[in-house]
This record gives C-alpha cells, sequence and structure tokens, in this order.
C-alpha cells in the first residue's frame, strides 16, 4: 500500500518503504534537495522541515510516520521571486556563508516564529539550539530574525510556509 504525505501543498504518492527517513524521500524521491542530510543523526538540523507546522529533523523521521500529514519544505518558503520575510532578512544581515546549515535555520525558525512571532533575543537563540552551524557564530542569523519579530512578520513567515 503507497503512503500519502501533502508535501508543499501538493498530495504525493510515496514510493520508498515506510522506515526511509523523510529526508532520503524529499531529496531522492522528489528532488527536493533544499533540505539538506549533514550528519544523518539528528544531531546538526541542517535537515529541518515542518511537520503540520512544527520543526521536526527529518533524517529521523521514517516517512510513514507523515502518512497524510502536512510537510513543509525550504522550497515552500519563497513565492516565485518572493522571499519569505525571514529569507529576504537574511539577505539583508548577510547572515548565510557555505549555507549548509540554512535550509534547517530557515524551517526552525520559520515554525518558531508561528508560535512565538514576539521572541525576544534569548529564546531565538535558544530555538536555534539544534541547528549547527559552522561557520557563521550566529551573530547575523540572530540580527535577521530579530529584525523580522513582530505580528507582521510573523504572519508572512507563516504564510509562506502554508
Ligand atoms: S541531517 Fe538530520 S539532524 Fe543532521
Ligand atoms: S553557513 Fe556554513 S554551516 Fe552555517
Amino acid at each position: 500500500m503507497s503512503l500519502r504525505v501533502v508535501v508543499n501543498h501538493e498530495e504525493r504518492t510515496v514510493a520508498s518503504a515506510p522506515l526511509t527517513p523523510l529526508s532520503t524521500v524529499l531529496r531522492e524521491e522528489f528532488a527536493l534537495t533544499g533540505t539538506k542530510e549533514v550528519c544523518g543523526e539528528g544531531f546538526c538540523g541542517a535537515c529541518t522541515v515542518l511537520v503540520d507546522g512544527a520543526p521536526a529533523v527529518s533524517c529521523l523521521v521514517p516517512v510513514g510516520l507523515v502518512e497524510g500529514r502536512r510537510v513543509e519544505t525550504v522550497e515552500s518558503l519563497a513565492v516565485g521571486e518572493d522571499l519569505s520575510a525571514l529569507q529576504a532578512a537574511m539577505i539583508e544581515t548577510d547572515a548565510v556563508q557555505c549555507g549548509m546549515c540554512f535550509p534547517g535555520i530557515l524551517m526552525t525558525l520559520t515554525g518558531f516564529f508561528s508560535e512565538r512571532p514576539d521572541a525576544d533575543e534569548e529564546e531565538i537563540r535558544s530555538a536555534l539550539a539544534g541547528n549547527i552551524c559552522r561557520c557563521t557564530g550566529y551573530e547575523a542569523i540572530v540580527e535577521a530574525a530579530l529584525s523580522i519579530r513582530g505580528a507582521g512578520a510573523a504572519a508572512s513567515a507563516v504564510e509562506a510556509a502554508s
């Protein structure tokens, strides 16, 4: 029996076995290679996607567990040429270096802001605890996140991810 998952607003049929990691299905079956698989063991957060709006490390999620659920990847954030507020802020603060961690960071913060649109710096840093960035020292990432705090920014982040 095949699995069905709603990926980036589109119902998809999964050919892979139910125990296949969601990250593998996204990248290899659906060619959504924005999701990065770095450690493959749940430590780095690079593979973070949203499952029913909440951040999840997709390398640890068997695809069978998301049967019938909503998965959003980093590809869902921009609409055409229009970046989400968070993506635009990351460019504005020149936050990106090698970029391997960024899909996960964007999805973590997008999910986080949908719950905590007015989060303070400490809460933002805490939300990023599971996302390892080896390049940046996080300062520009946090600066970008702080710059979009508030209802309007959160709404646009959620809109982009829903
Ligand atoms: S690749 Fe999934 S947490 Fe590192
Ligand atoms: S920008 Fe290189 S790991 Fe974060």
